[in-house]
Formats: C-alpha cells, sequence, structure tokens
C-alpha cells in the first residue's frame, strides 16, 4: 500500500470526494472562520474514525451526518502540523458516505495565507488575501486530507465586505449580499472537476478584470488590469497549441490573476485561474514560457498529479517538456533546444547550490522527514525534462514521443500516478522498443544524486552568440575592453541576454574591472526584465561591486518571488562583507514578507528562530 510521507490523514481506510467550504474572512483579526463538510468515502467495512491533516488550526466543532462527533488533536509537526482525529457516532460499511462537518478558525500565522495591509497594495485603500496551497499548505487554511493521492470537487461561499472581490480555483457561481451582515457579499464557486487539495486556491481584494479571450479573463488590482490584458493577450492561442498537443481543455474557464509583488512563485497552476507574478509585466518575454507552463499543468499536475510529494518531477518534468513542445509550435525548434540549454543551466545551479551527493538532488527523492518547501529546486523541472527529452531521442524524436505524453494523460487522467506506474506504462505503450528502455540507466536517472547519466546535444544555433560574447568578455585582458560596443548586446534577444549572463555566472567571477566596463556600455543597470536584472545584480555583486548591494537588496525585498529574492539574499550573504547587512535588511522586511519566503530565507541566512521573534 502506498503512502504520503507527508500526510497524516488516513487515506488508505477512506478518501474524501467532495468539500463543501463556507469562509467568513476577517480582515480585522487575519484570520478566515471556516465550516468544511467533507463528504467521506469508507474504503473499510465497520469504519468509524479518521484522521485529517490540520496546521495551526482552532477547532470548534465536528459532525457526522449532523451529530456531533469526538474529536482531538494530536502534538504538532514541525511541517506536516497536527492531525486531527475525529470519532464517527457510528459505523459505515465499505462505499457509504459521510459526511464530516468541521468548524474552525485559521491562525494569523496560517502558512498558506498572506494577509496584505492597505499600504502593501498597489491601491493603498483596501487590504489583500492570497493563498498558496503547494505542496502542503492546505492544511492551515483547511482541514482535509491534505495529499495529492486523494482528488474531491468543491463548493464554496466566501462572505467578504462590500468593497472586495473573491475569486477562486473553481468555476464562479455568483454572489449575493450577505443575509447576516448587510456590509458583506457572498461569492459563490464551483469546482466539479476532481483534484487535489493542494489547488484549491483563494484570492481576496480590489480585483477588477477584462476579457482577453473566448474563456479567458486577467484579474488584479485595477492599477494593472490594462497592462495584464495587452500582456497576456496569447492566452488563447496558446490554449488551443496545447489542446492540439495533448487533447481537450476540461477545466472551463482559464483565467490569469496577477498576484502582489510578495507572491512567491513565478505562477501557480491553479484551475480555472493561474496565479502569476507581477514580475512578468517589467516587458518580460519569460512571460509566454511562464502562462505557457502553467497552461500545461492543466494536463499533466491538475489532471494526471504526482501521487505524492516525492514523484513531483511527474508534475513538473511533463509540464516542462509541454511547455517547450508549446515554444516549438509557436516559435521554433531552434527555440526550444535554446530553452532546454538554459534549463540543463539551471539544473547545474542546482546541483551547485545542493551539492552533487545531496540525495535532494534524486530525480525520485525520499521525502521521510523532509519538508517539501526545503526539498524544492530546478531538479524536478530540469532532470526530468531532461529523462523525457532523452527517451524523446531514443523513441524516435518528437512527435512519436508526443504521442506517448498524450496517451499516458488520457491513461490516468483523473488519477495520481507514482513513478513507477508512469514507466510501467513508458514500457507498455513502447513495447516493440522494450529493448531499448532497457538500455537506459533508471537508476541512475532516477535514484542517484548529481548531474544526469547522459547529457543531451541541444542544437547551439541561438545560444551561440550568447557563448561567443561571454567568452570574449572572460578572456578579455584589461587593455581589451575597449573593444566592448554597446551593439554587442543590442543584437541579442532578451532571453539571449539572460543566457548571455547565466554563462558568465557559471564561470569565476570577472574582475571588477570588466562589470563595471560592461554597465559603461551595456547599461544593464536600467534593465527592468526581472530575468536579467536577477542575473545582472548577482554578478554584480559576485565581482565585489559595493554599489550593486543595495540595488541587489533592493530587488530582493521589493518583490518576493523566491527564484530571485533567495539568490539575492545568498549572494550579498556570501559578500563577507555585507553579510550582516544582507542579515539586517532581511530582518527589517520580514514581517511583510510571505510566511514560506520568510522562513526559507531565514534558513539561508541562518537566522535563528530566537534571531526572529526577538524582532
Ligand atoms: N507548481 C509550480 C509552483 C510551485 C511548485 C509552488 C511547488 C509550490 C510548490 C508552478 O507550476 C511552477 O513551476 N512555477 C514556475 C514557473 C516556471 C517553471 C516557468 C516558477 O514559479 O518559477
Ligand atoms: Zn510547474
Amino acid at each position: 500500500m502506498s503512502s504520503d510521507p507527508c500526510s497524516f490523514s488516513s487515506f488508505t481506510r477512506c478518501v474524501t470526494k467532495h468539500l463543501n467550504l463556507s469562509f467568513h474572512l476577517d480582515f480585522d483579526r487575519h484570520i478566515i472562520r471556516g465550516k468544511v463538510e467533507l463528504t467521506v468515502e469508507a474504503l473499510e467495512d465497520r469504519f468509524s474514525a479518521l484522521t485529517l491533516d490540520t496546521k495551526d488550526l482552532k477547532i470548534i466543532s465536528a459532525l457526522a451526518n449532523g451529530q456531533p462527533a469526538r474529536f482531538s488533536l494530536g502534538p504538532k509537526h514541525s511541517f506536516k502540523g497536527t492531525p486531527l482525529d475525529i470519532t464517527l457516532p457510528f459505523e459505515i460499511s465499505r462505499g457509504q458516505h459521510v459526511i464530516v462537518e468541521v468548524t474552525y478558525e485559521t491562525s494569523t500565522s496560517a502558512s498558506a495565507l498572506q494577509w496584505l495591509t492597505p499600504e502593501q497594495t498597489a491601491g493603498k485603500k483596501q487590504p489583500y488575501l492570497f493563498s498558496q496551497c503547494q505542496a502542503h499548505h492546505c492544511r492551515s487554511m483547511v482541514p482535509c486530507q491534505d495529499s495529492p493521492s486523494v482528488k474531491h470537487t468543491y463548493y464554496a461561499q466566501v462572505s467578504v465586505p462590500k468593497d472586495l472581490v473573491a475569486v477562486m480555483s473553481a468555476m464562479r457561481d455568483g454572489q449575493e449580499d450577505d443575509p447576516q451582515d448587510s456590509n458583506r457579499t457572498i461569492y459563490r464557486f464551483r469546482q466539479p472537476v476532481p483534484m487535489p487539495s493542494y489547488l484549491i486556491a483563494i484570492v481576496v481584494g480590489a480585483l477588477e478584470s477584462r476579457e482577453i479571450g473566448p474563456r479567458s479573463r486577467v484579474w488584479s488590482e485595477k492599477e494593472f488590469v490594462d497592462k495584464a490584458a495587452f500582456e497576456f493577450s496569447e492566452t488563447e492561442t496558446m490554449l488551443k497549441t496545447a489542446e492540439d498537443l495533448v487533447g481537450p481543455y476540461v477545466w472551463g474557464q482559464y483565467d490569469i490573476l496577477v498576484l502582489p509583488p510578495s507572491f512567491p512563485y513565478g505562477g501557480m497552476e491553479n484551475p480555472c485561474l493561474t496565479f502569476a507574478t507581477p514580475t512578468l509585466l517589467a516587458g518580460d518575454k519569460s512571460l509566454s514560457d511562464v502562462i505557457a507552463h502553467e497552461i500545461s499543468h492543466s494536463w499533466t499536475g491538475n489532471l494526471v498529479t504526482n501521487k505524492t510529494w516525492e514523484h513531483f518531477w511527474l508534475n513538473e518534468g511533463h509540464t516542462v517538456y509541454l511547455e517547450r513542445m508549446i515554444g516549438r509550435c509557436m516559435k521554433s525548434e531552434q527555440f526550444r533546444q535554446f530553452d532546454a540549454i538554459g534549463g540543463w543551466k539551471d539544473l547545474q545551479d542546482s546541483v551547485n547550490t545542493f551539492g552533487a551527493n545531496n540525495p535532494l538532488t534524486n530525480l525520485v527523492p525520499s521525502l521521510q522527514d523532509v519538508d517539501p518547501d526545503d526539498a524544492f529546486s530546478s531538479v524536478p523541472y530540469e532532470k526530468g525534462f531532461a529523462l523525457l527529452y532523452h527517451l524523446e531521442e531514443l523513441m524516435g524524436g518528437p512527435e512519436v514521443f508526443m504521442g506517448f505524453v498524450k496517451s499516458y494523460i488520457q491513461m490516468f487522467a483523473y488519477s495520481s500516478v507514482t513513478t513507477e506506474e508512469w514507466k510501467n506504462y513508458l514500457f507498455t505503450y513502447f513495447k516493440d522498443k522494450v529493448n531499448i528502455l532497457k538500455k537506459v540507466d533508471w537508476n541512475a536517472w532516477m535514484f542517484t544524486p548529481g548531474m544526469p547519466p547522459v547529457k543531451p546535444q541541444y542544437d547551439t544555433t541561438l545560444a551561440d552568440a550568447c557563448i561567443a560574447l561571454s567568452q570574449k568578455w572572460i578572456k578579455a585582458k584589461d587593455q581589451d575592453l575597449s573593444s566592448f560596443k554597446k551593439s554587442d548586446v543590442k543584437v541579442l534577444s532578451s532571453q539571449q541576454l539572460t543566457e548571455f549572463l547565466s554563462l558568465l555566472l557559471h564561470e569565476d567571477p570577472l574582475p571588477l574591472s570588466h562589470v563595471k566596463k560592461m554597465q559603461e556600455v551595456y547599461d544593464l543597470n536600467a534593465y527592468m526584465n526581472s530575468e536579467i536584472r536577477f542575473r545582472w545584480l548577482r554578478l554584480c555583486v559576485r565581482s565585489r561591486w559595493e554599489e550593486a548591494v543595495p540595488t541587489a537588496l533592493k530587488m530582493a525585498t521589493e518583490q518576493g518571488r523566491m527564484k530571485f529574492t533567495r539568490p539575492l539574499f545568498r549572494e550579498v550573504y556570501n559578500f563577507e562583507k555585507y553579510r550582516d547587512e544582507a542579515v539586517r535588511v532581511f530582518l527589517a522586511s520580514q514581517a511583510a514578507m510571505h510566511p514560506v519566503t520568510s522562513g526559507l530565507v531565514a534558513k539561508d541566512l541562518k537566522v535563528g528562530a530566537s534571531n526572529t521573534t526577538s524582532l
């Protein structure tokens, strides 16, 4: 029997089929008063007790089919939270259902939630709330079986102050005045497609929206909504391209919501409503990669889901593979190859950061007693992609391998899978080529740390210009510096400029004279594209350019996308002279940071718990 090392819930004995959520948002206390009715199916006879995941929840009452049920909270585990044991006042048989109703309140420090004051928003007038449940934070918002192995539908009704708008990862189903309070509105939602708990999502704020396609709107504070509508105008073309590759989009609506700058990820594939970082709006070409990525999750991740977080690469590796397939269709094969080169570099960065012997660099790591947030890196994305690309080459090219990916999605749609099930299906689908598949060093790919056993030979057509220019800088002596011209970078696309900077970050630090010259001729300080700015500032700090330190810390705190914020803080921390400054700036901004980001940066900067509470 499979089990989930990250969940206390008893999903071998019962499974949740449906959730009915009632939320009352309290923006004064920064809590949600919640009620959840779970429709639970027994998987065994004489079923009368279940365990749900919770984290920092105050449980007020529990009912089973309307009758009071005994409940107790177990000991708190650092990241798994607290098991909630509920005993039914009766028994049911295998296959029967019970409705378990739990009334509760969230904590002000719920790890899934960030409550923003009006001053922290663009409009400055209304407060804002957003959730981020992946991987294991849903339990701090809803008591539930918080494991991706369990799929259920959900309905929700959310009561918020009249000036605010609520949206969720579901179809919108109308609104009405709150009968309990004339100053409030109730928003209703329906998610009729079964999905795992980590995809439950909510945002409440002064939101507006614009239509951008037949099934798409963008949502954000009104300050950004026109810009967002413009930047995300390719959404429908991408959806159609994805449907041509992998079959119909089953989630009805595909909206995009642009969050405040502290949103910790680039994007999050919440069903019906992708969440996106506002850093994408700075004329950032990586925007189409991120949206292609989140759209792809509608199949790989949301329809076919990793059974536990140990199989996370099934979600992210296939999604990166599809994202790059969309790039291949909408741009070119060369472009896909160029993206793959960048991905290999990201993988090298992660392997270097974790250490090449670290078991967390396995494609399929053991997460026994490991917090999924600590394990997060490019490894499942890029080692996963590299494996799929390697198999693509072995099995006969992109068209042949897409046949497998589409068939895998059809086979496992609406369920959750392990790596073993994926691999068995691969061998079944390519039954005429098993002799080739048997030659793959599966143990090295999946259960061995470090870089993969095979390095794919990607086409370097679009990367050549970046390689040549980076080599010129690396080899340049001081007397050669006058040969660099503004036109060197003017001919590069923003993705190529990003790649050029990545290449330099993979070498020993450039002499300070070189970096200063680079600023003089290319004026990289003027670039607002976050992918470029992020790499440029790291390069400057690494070359010990003191003037770049405040700018790097500014970028680390003004936006909170962890992909940028964590390496920027680490880079300054590694500059001995400014180590204390990095810690000081972190402690000063910690209160305004997202709870997950703040926890991880604290670990990165070795700031102990005592240090943080003395604030
Ligand atoms: N699902 C992830 C984000 C995530 C992963 C949140 C694990 C919490 C835990 C999302 O699809 C993602 O991968 N985002 C990337 C986008 C990029 C790969 C294009 C990001 O945030 O950078
Ligand atoms: Zn993803």
